[in-house]
């Protein structure tokens, strides 16, 4: 049975689709099947692994109704419809664009629909991580909805920690309405610079908000631009920046999910 994590903040830059396609990789790289989905109509995750002639269909083809045709009802796409390979063996994934804004106007009957497509095509993987987009919407519903787990970005300043009791209070009625087996995951502190002052209280200002958010993980992500350049080589960073100590961070970090999810660390597969 696959484990299914969220990465959200409806706050922007914080590092969610950073923190999803690292860990994503770093869990496939370690051997595990691994489906990473891009739930935001800004479409990062997805440039940052593939080329937009690489696929047709995306999850706004899964998620929204098409049209009716001549009175008669079109169903969605079938979320396997949507699975195409990542650059690295072991990862899949779910692209999306900017068509998948228009979820926002979908019946709310829609909201349950990636959890169920999940309950079929995400049998075959260990893992699913979800890209959540930076907003309280129905699209964070749905992906909160069809997850076990919810992780949590956090820039290393004062105004990448604004907002996390409003995200606190969607999970909260999430977990009252639909999906009461949600669970905090953690969260993780990125863009930490350790020069500044800011920076040092923020792990303090997180712990303090740890009511809201659950565990801290022990794992700080620097702010490195080796992390920032990855992508534009459709790489993990692990792969670009092999020695760099952002590369150590982010295994550090994924050993830490892995004992948090009671998945067993295994070894590292070769990649494509
Ligand atoms: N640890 C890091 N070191 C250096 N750059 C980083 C790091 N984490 C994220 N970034 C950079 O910061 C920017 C924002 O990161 P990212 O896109 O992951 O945030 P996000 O929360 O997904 O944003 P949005 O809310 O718009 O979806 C990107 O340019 C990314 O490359
Ligand atoms: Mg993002």
């Amino acid at each position: 049975m696959s484990k299914v994590i969220a990465i959200a903040n409806q706050k922007g830059g914080v590092g969610k689709t950073t923190t999803t396609r690292e860990l994503s990789a770093c869990c496939a790289l370690r051997g595990y099947q691994v489906l990473t989905i891009d739930c935001d109509p800004q479409g990062n995750l997805t440039s940052s692994w593939v080329d937009s002639d690489v696929y047709e269909a995306t999850l706004s083809h899964v998620l929204i109704e098409p049209e009716s045709r001549a009175g008669v009802k079109v169903e969605p796409l079938p979320l396997g419809d949507a699975i195409v390979e990542s650059p690295v063996t072991g990862l899949d994934l779910v692209p999306a664009d900017i068509r998948l804004a228009r979820f926002e106007m979908q019946p709310d009957y829609m909201t349950h629909r990636l959890r169920n497509q999940l309950q079929e095509f995400g049998r075959d993987y260990d893992l699913v991580f979800i890209d959540c987009p930076p907003q309280l919407g129905k699209l964070l519903t749905a992906a909160l909805y069809a997850s076990d787990y919810v992780l949590v970005p956090c820039a290393a300043d004062a105004m990448g920690l604004q907002g996390l009791s409003d995200l606190a209070f969607t999970i909260e009625q999430v977990r009252k309405n639909v999906n009461a087996d949600l669970q905090m995951l953690g969260a993780v502190i990125n863009l930490y610079k350790p020069s500044r002052n800011l920076s040092a209280e923020s792990r303090g200002a997180v712990e303090a908000a740890v009511g809201l958010v659950g565990h801290v993980f022990d794992t700080n992500l620097h702010d490195y631009s080796k992390v920032a350049e990855a992508p534009s080589q459709k790489l993990p960073a692990v792969l670009y920046a092999k020695s760099h100590r952002a590369a150590d961070q982010l295994w550090s970090l994924t050993d830490e999910v892995l004992d948090r999810l009671n998945i067993s660390r295994q070894k590292i597969a070769a990649v494509k």
